[in-house]
């Protein structure tokens, strides 16, 4: 039996707040029913929801922001490709003396539901990238962390002259959410994890939201359960803090965080020359963009409002404002892509917690997404009646409230922003098909360890036929029909180092796992 004054409690807030109607089944549930949902339900503060949804909604039809926009200063992007071979060094040799000191851990976003690509697994474990190796995004994930501890383990040895230092770790964290957590763990300890340990591989879930309908309703999954789904990745800092990570983090002595995105299938995981800069300009935020290749690609830009830094997520970006050029350069005047990819100082992250719990801050203002929730209909349904009946809407019916991952950029004291090559950085698998799908990661991979072959003196050829760089782009529109099956594990290179073996070879195009694969 469940206690009177807790129930009526409960039942009285969510008839205040005008959501009294989630409770319209209450009386046909079982007590295990009951008793579950009211634990939902004592989780939740309905004024305090409803509160997050009027200022989503406001903040969504409020456009005048756009007046006081401007776009970052060209100085205040360096790029790679126009630093000096010095300064490149430089923050190599500082991103590799943090990861060496064990100071970097890496944080992958991975509780988005994918839903674009068409496949109801996490992106991570999406089988159809149709890579030579088959591998998964997961697994090259692992396998590049892998290859860089042993890199750092390397390089720790030639420092100190000790033969067989410690091993360097760079502890993987992954944030799931409801929708992908069970998978996402069981995938990686049925592949083992793909040779890391798995002590250091450490899982937590981002939190849900509940989600409305069109009128402001709390919408319900069941009799007695509310519809809820992930806040957003910027559900991320307080996560962090509340499921304890950032003591963990602390623990470990780990000082700089690389957070990226699943999709990505360049992402330099833990690159030492982003660390290295993060560190040499003191940042509390070190975000990686890329020039956008045309108004409508969908980044988020990175930019100003009334002078503090600002991204603005691509679906929010007035179309005019995307589509201005400057017309000196003919470049798009915000230009700088911002690639879900970020160097964040723990120091500030421990900041976020105390700064978001102060609501007056208003910092992480959710953003609206409308999307087909399904959910049951009390109107089609007698409180007492048969089993329910989970309607599915064939258009957008309600509201997902998300928070999203760069919102706190301007809470950096210092932010400082680095432009990478597109060609090494960033290919995302979103669509199934057109650009940014398996078709055109699959493609860029190819591209860029075809070219580290050639920096390093060699050839890739299948049967006799040469694929050189220059070959692969004039064939960039029929890939689909000729695939080059090009492809070198991590295990090989990492980010084109360590092939002297390939100068003036051929060197055949098929997946290379190990140097066995080419018969020199
Ligand atoms: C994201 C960025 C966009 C950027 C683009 C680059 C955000 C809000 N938007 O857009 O500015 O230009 O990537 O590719 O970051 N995720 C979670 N939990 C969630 C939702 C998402 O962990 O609740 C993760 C996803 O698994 C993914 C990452 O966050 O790893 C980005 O989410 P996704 O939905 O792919 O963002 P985009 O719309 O592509």
């Amino acid at each position: 039996m469940l206690d009177k004054a807790r129930v009526d409690r409960v039942h009285r807030q969510f008839e205040e707040a005008g959501q009294g109607h989630i409770l319209y089944f209450w009386d046909s549930l079982s007590l295990a029913e009951q008793e579950s949902f009211l634990e939902q339900l004592e989780s939740i503060d309905p004024n305090v929801l409803n509160s997050i949804l009027d200022h989503a909604m406001a903040a969504s039809r409020n456009k005048s922001y756009f007046n006081n926009l401007t776009p970052l200063e060209s100085e205040s992007v360096r790029s790679v490709s126009k630093a000096t071979r010095e300064e490149l060094q430089t923050w190599e040799r500082l991103g590799l003396e943090a990861i060496e000191h064990q100071h970097v851990a890496v944080l992958l976003m991975a509780g988005g539901q994918g839903t674009r690509l068409g496949s109801k697994l996490p992106k991570g474990c999406f089988q159809g990238l149709g890579l030579p190796s088959r591998k998964t995004l997961f697994q090259i994930q692992a396998e590049r962390i892998l290859k860089l501890q042993q890199l750092a383990t390397e390089l720790l040895a030639k420092d100190t002259g000790r033969p067989q230092p410690k091993t360097i770790v760079v502890p993987w964290i992954i944030m799931t959410s409801q929708a992908t957590r069970r998978v996402t763990e069981s995938f990686l300890k049925d592949n083992a994890y793909f040779g890391l340990d798995p002590q250091h591989v450490i899982f937590f879930d981002q939190g849900v939201i509940p989600c409305f309908d069109s009128h402001g309703k709390l919408l319900l999954h069941s009799k007695h359960m509310l519809a809820t789904a992930p806040n957003g990745n910027g559900g991320l800092y307080w996560a962090l803090h509340k499921e304890g990570i950032l003591d963990e983090l602390e623990r470990r002595g780990v000082q700089y965080v690389h957070s990226f995105s699943v999709d990505n299938i360049l992402t330099k995981i833990a690159d030492p020359v982003g660390i290295g800069y993060a560190i040499q300009t003191q940042a509390d935020v070190m975000a990686k963009v890329v020039p956008k290749r045309m108004p409508e690609e969908p980044l988020g830009v990175i930019c100003r409002l009334a002078g503090k830094i600002k991204v603005v997520e691509y679906s929010e970006l007035d179309p005019s404002l995307a589509a201005l050029q400057d017309p000196q350069t003919g470049e798009l005047v915000y230009n700088a892509g911002y690639i879900c990819n970020q160097v964040c100082s723990l120091k500030f992250l421990r900041r976020l917690p105390k700064i978001l719990e102060d609501r007056e801050q208003n910092i992480l203002t959710h953003h609206v997404a409308w999307k087909k929730i399904p959910f049951v209909d009390t109107n089609n349904h007698h409180p007492q009646g048969a089993p329910e009946h989970l309607t599915v809407p064939d258009r957008p019916n309600g509201v997902k409230l998300e928070m999203f991952v760069f919102d706190v950029f301007p809470l950096a004291e210092r932010f400082s922003c680095l432009q990478v090559p597109r060609s090494e950085e960033f290919s995302p698998v979103k669509n199934a098909r057109g650009l940014d799908s398996p078709e055109t990661a699959r493609r860029d991979l190819e591209k860029l360890h075809v070219r580290w072959i050639e920096q390093a003196g060699g050839r890739v050829v299948r049967g006799n036929v040469v694929q050189s760089e220059e070959r692969m782009n004039r064939t960039e529109d029929n890939l689909e029909e000729e695939p080059l099956g090009f492809e070198l594990s991590p295990a090989i290179s990492l980010a084109g180092e360590g092939l002297e073996w390939a100068r003036d070879k051929k060197i055949p195009a098929t997946s290379i796992e190990t140097l066995d694969d080419v018969v020199l």
